[in-house]
């Protein structure tokens, strides 16, 4: 098979590596893929929001089966595209992935079909926005409706933070359209884990449960940012608790879809508070995680190519999927300056000197056009993961390993999967 793989982060990496796994895959291409796909993948210079280049690559290649990493191509039909051209796309179509683009729709659904979640209201005017926040107790949680890079979630200790999130968000318009309508929230309490699931629309599969870290710095301090470390299981989710998500949310949602004329393949991704109410959505995403995938997918014993393959067909409930009785452990280095800006460059070393055993998967890195080295071109730049008995061993091999990789400025958190 001709695998096409959309996106350029560690997520896409991870997929790339597993794909390659498959006896059924002759070549994987990546739109536009980094450093680390390079070597297992065609890097293809096509930004994966430029649908029309996407469908003519899919065509021109011959490509059996294209995967989509990121959201955004999600929200501008991508799978809807290239399904209408004839190439099989795994992942929920435009009308599908609104779950994650649309948190007022979420939302909406969530209450219709009686999910659990947090407690809010959501509105389209600036001002009875700031009078419900007037009426209501700090701290509230404020969150545009649409797409911003993970950065749309404001927890708001005091009124005060509130209203400046609701001004920046609607009348400064910060993420643009993303703002034109909001939802204001009660702040949950509990622990935090993602549970993702395989679905065809009908079947649905759990994968293994995992934690990631969005703060910058060590203890949860500092900007939230796109991830910095990962790991799985996570150690307080028992199977009994993977049923009750199972049954409360995802097969609800699942299901709720389905009725709304909205049937949902691909990842389902349900970002959970673990309250001492029982498990309530944080948010569903439409895709992978990242940097979830990075510590998910080395856990995952059955051929992926295998999995989609179901999915896209519709026949997910005739596969068995076996996964490691492992856990993983991934860790996140940025460049100095992430989230906000830094620079990029500067050479990596060191990716040749880490112990056998140990995954690195690349997101914002490339080859220098000139000299051919490794070098630097993005926020996260690399994810750098272990497999072991217990979480306590991926752990140490992963901190173990760290130090010999380097790249002027690089940090990273030193409590990932510090239990
Ligand atoms: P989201 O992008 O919706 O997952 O939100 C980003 C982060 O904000 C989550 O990972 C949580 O840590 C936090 N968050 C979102 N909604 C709530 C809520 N209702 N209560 C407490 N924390 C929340
Ligand atoms: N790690 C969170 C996300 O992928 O949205």
């Amino acid at each position: 098979m001709r695998i096409l793989v959309i996106g350029s982060g560690g997520r896409e990496h991870a997929l790339v590596w597993k794909l390659a796994q498959s006896p059924r895959v002759r070549d994987i291409y990546a739109a536009p893929g980094n450093g680390g796909t390079a070597e297992l993948a065609h890097n293809l210079d096509v930004s994966p929001t430029d649908i029309e280049s996407l469908i003519k690559v899919a065509c021109d290649r011959g490509i059996d089966l294209a995967v989509i990493g990121p959201e955004s191509p999600l929200a501008l039909g991508i799978v809807d595209a290239l399904e209408g051209e004839g190439t099989p796309a795994f992942g929920p179509s435009r009308e599908a992935a609104r779950i994650e683009y649309s948190k007022v729709f979420a939302r909406d659904l969530m209450r219709r079909y009686r999910l659990p979640c947090a407690q809010g209201a959501s509105f389209a005017c600036f001002k009875d926005a700031r009078d419900y926040v007037q009426e209501r107790a700090a701290p509230l949680v404020v969150k545009a409706d649409g797409l911003a890079a993970g950065k749309g979630v404001v927890v708001a200790a005091s009124k005060e933070q509130a209203i400046e999130a609701l001004d920046d968000i609607m009348e400064k318009r910060i993420f643009g359209d993303a703002g034109d309508q909001v939802l204001i929230e009660e702040c949950l309490v509990g622990r935090e884990a993602s549970l993702l699931a395989f679905t065809d629309g009908e079947a649905v599969v759990p994968m293994i449960p995992a934690c990631d870290y969005k703060r910058a710095l060590d203890g949860d301090q500092g900007p939230n940012t796109g991830g910095m470390g990962s790991y799985s299981p996570s150690e307080f989710f028992t199977p009994e608790l993977t049923e009750q998500v199972l049954e409360t949310i995802i097969k609800p949602a699942v299901r709720a879809m389905a009725q709304e004329g909205k049937p949902y393949k691909g990842v389902i991704y349900a970002g959970l508070m673990i309250t001492e109410e029982g498990p309530k959505v944080l948010e569903f995403n439409a895709r992978f995680g990242d940097p979830e995938t990075q510590v998910i997918l080395p856990l995952l014993r059955t051929d992926l190519v295998d999995i989609m393959e179901a999915v896209v067909e519709g026949t997910l409930s005739r596969i068995d999927i076996e996964w490691s009785a492992e856990s993983c452990v991934g860790v996140v280095m940025a460049s100095a300056g992430y989230p906000g800006s830094y620079e990029t460059g500067f050479h990596i070393s060191g990716l040749g000197e880490v112990d056998e055993g140990i995954l690195i998967f690349h997101a914002g890195t490339t080859r220098d056009q000139g000299t051919g080295n490794l070098i630097t071109s993005g926020g996260r730049v690399l994810t750098v993961a272990a497999t072991g008995k217990t979480l306590a061993d991926a752990r140490a091999k992963v901190y173990r390993n760290l130090p010999r990789i380097s790249f002027e400025g690089c940090y990273y958190r030193k409590d990932i999967a510090a239990l």
